[in-house]
């Protein structure tokens, strides 16, 4: 999604917007731009199609002169990804950055038409510089000519301006999408997260909704939606001012799937006292799981079958009823909903629009709301009553990996300390359980073992123009994520489908040599997963299994390739087999040559509907 950077300095910015700005890259993007005052007073910009070496070429052959600019990486939402489609967009008088969607741009454009303002570009973003410069021409000062213009404004968006003939104004706006003040010494700073402005300050302040800050040298002004000036927290952020490395790993989604022992053995330790063997919750809940009447989760991708995973394990283990939603679907299905509920919103970035939308729904319908994020300091963060952390630290990739074992993690030990609380997990089931958690690092290290074998078997798969995933049970939103994730990153087309449900449609795609994954660790569904294998089998499919050495005796040659993983406590088998599941897209996409850590089209925090 669109990132926002901005710096008043006291040196020449433009070198260090440019900086910033790579460490939004993860958000995904497809064009850039910057803008800056000059000496002499006069807005200038540079602006690239594609990636940031695009723009960093442009200003290295054209530099830009000034200690006060904006910048910005656009993911395209109206109009394509062209150099005049980028931002900033401005006129001789103001330069802005947006990241949102202004929703009544097409109103506004005929508004200003009418007055002879017309845009050069096809954004919605184009109207607000427009906007701002008749206000500025009638008289306006910048300051007054934000206000009125953010009263004519609908959507969910963030916006950073600068002027002409100022050399230490910008103007900030918070309406729906996040954006951070970083306060420096004798600087000050605008990101639209506290990454941005990590090698600058660590201390921010986070605009609420609605609010807007107008920033002169390193005096800060905060305004609320009415307009009234307001105080927001200053706060030291955790965020990490190294820029995130690949460290040995050709991309960071590589680096990411082998960090995940690791990881999830920081999100253990949080969750679980190894010593006494118990689940051990640091946050306080805002209602206890014994008087929970449902628990209603809503999600978006990756996060959504990590929630589709977690009701598997809160009904069986807990008792505890659940819903799981994407969250899009929820937020306007309207649901009707008991007061007193808890709903919980599982989010990697925190700043999903549409997860967010449905928070403030079950807010509004008087539900206790809960999250679990990577991100702590988002907007889901600040709008919860409970923040769950995933603890995985940075995830770049664009396809989510290290967060999504982490949220299955945190889930499992959710779902025992509820199993406790409604006393349908005894003591020594606990305890069990606890030592399986523990004992995840280590298998998942493991499992990654598989690398090679998935590598090979990638490589069949880069030929295939269509690929199954079948899984029961709580293997079944892993066949869903297996299916996601090799769309996401190789553009292959795949499906995930429930085994039980192959007769009823699916099984007409089988054909000679159709690559099918089947997930199907041992346990008391096997059987019946088996049966589905032999059915496609018998097709011609070329079935990939993905179990572990019980589940590979019992298939016998049904499958064309096994991929064995460690035996594991049934109820963590999707942590474990989600490994292989990464890596076969993984290196499949490596085979077809994709830009594997920023695929085509997708963003990595989605804040826009
Ligand atoms: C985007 C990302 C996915 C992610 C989803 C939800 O689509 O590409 O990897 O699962 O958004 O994001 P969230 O930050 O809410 O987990």
């Amino acid at each position: 999604m669109c990132g926002i950077v901005g710096i008043i300095g006291q040196a020449p910015v433009s070198e260090r917007l440019l900086e910033a700005l790579k460490r939004l890259e993860y958000r995904g993007y497809d064009s850039a731009g910057i803008a800056t005052v000059g000496g002499d007073g006069a807005l200038t910009r540079r602006r690239a199609e594609g990636k940031l070496g695009n723009l960093s070429a442009r200003l290295e052959a054209e530099p830009l002169a000034g200690n006060i600019g904006i910048g910005h990486t656009r993911w395209a939402t109206h109009g394509g990804p062209t150099e005049t489609n980028a931002h900033p967009h401005m006129t001789s008088r103001v330069a802005v950055v947006q990241n949102g969607i202004i929703e009544n741009f097409k109103a506004l454009r005929e508004e200003l038409a009418a007055d002879g303002y017309e845009p050069q570009s096809e954004t919605d973003t184009e109207v607000v510089p427009l906007l701002v410069t008749r206000e500025l021409a009638r008289g306006a000062t910048p300051q007054k000519a934000v206000e009125t213009v953010l009263a004519k404004l609908n959507g969910a968006f963030a916006l950073a301006l600068i002027f002409s003939g100022e050399q230490s104004l910008m103007i900030a706006a918070c309406r729906g999408a996040p954006i951070a003040v970083g306060h420096g010494d004798t600087e000050t700073y605008l990101g639209s997260d506290a990454m941005a402005l990590a090698p600058f300050t660590n201390r921010v302040t986070f605009l609420e909704d609605g609010d807007w800050a107008v920033l002169e040298g390193s005096k800060i002004s905060l305004f609320d939606r009415a307009n009234q000036p307001v105080k927001r927290a200053v706060i030291t952020t955790q965020a990490s001012g190294l820029l995130a490395d690949k460290g040995n790993h050709r991309h960071f989604m590589l680096k990411e799937i082998h960090e995940q022992p690791e990881t999830v053995g920081h999100t253990l330790a949080h969750y679980v006292d190894l010593a006494s063997e118990t689940v051990r919750l640091r946050e306080t809940l805002p209602i206890d799981f014994a008087d929970m009447p449902r628990l209603t989760i809503s999600a978006c991708g990756t996060a959504y079958y990590a929630g589709l995973v977690a009701k598997y394990w809160f009904e069986r283990y807990a008792r505890l009823p659940v819903d799981v939603d994407v969250a899009s679907e929820f937020r306007y299905r309207e649901p009707p909903m008991e007061k007193g509920g808890m709903a919980l919103f599982i989010s990697q970035s925190g700043e999903t629009a549409d997860t967010l939308a449905a928070l403030r729904y079950c807010a509004g319908a008087g539900q206790h709301i809960a999250s679990l994020l990577n991100v702590t300091e988002s907007t889901i963060g600040r709008e919860s009553d409970v923040v769950f952390p995933t603890l995985c630290g940075a995830e770049i990739g664009v396809a989510s990996t290290k967060a999504f074992t982490s949220q299955l993690t945190a889930l499992a030990a959710l779902a025992v300390a509820a199993g406790k609380a409604r006393g349908t997990i005894s003591a020594g089931e606990e305890a069990e359980l606890v030592r399986a958690l523990a004992g995840l690092p280590g298998l998942m290290h493991d499992a990654l073992r598989a690398e090679k074998q998935t590598e090979d078997i990638a490589r069949q798969m880069a030929r295939a123009s269509d690929v199954l995933y079948l899984g029961r049970g709580q293997m079944f939103p892993l066949a869903l994520e297996g299916a996601l994730k090799l769309k996401e990153i190789s553009y292959i087309h795949a499906e995930g489908y429930a085994a039980g449900e192959l007769k009823h449609g699916p099984i007409a795609l089988i054909e000679e040599d159709l690559p099918v994954i089947v997930v199907a660790p041992s346990d008391d569904l096997m059987e019946k997963t088996l049966s589905n294998m032999q059915e496609v089998a018998a097709r011609g499919g070329s079935i990939v299994l993905i179990t572990d050495e019980e589940g590979a005796n019992q298939a016998g040659d049904s499958a064309a390739e096994v991929i064995t993983v460690p035996t594991v406590h049934n109820m963590l088998a999707p942590i474990v087999c989600a490994l292989p599941v990464q890596l076969l897209a993984y290196h499949t996409a490596v085979h077809m040559g994709t830009d594997v850590d920023q695929p085509r089209n997708l963003a990595k925090s989605v804040t826009v509907e």
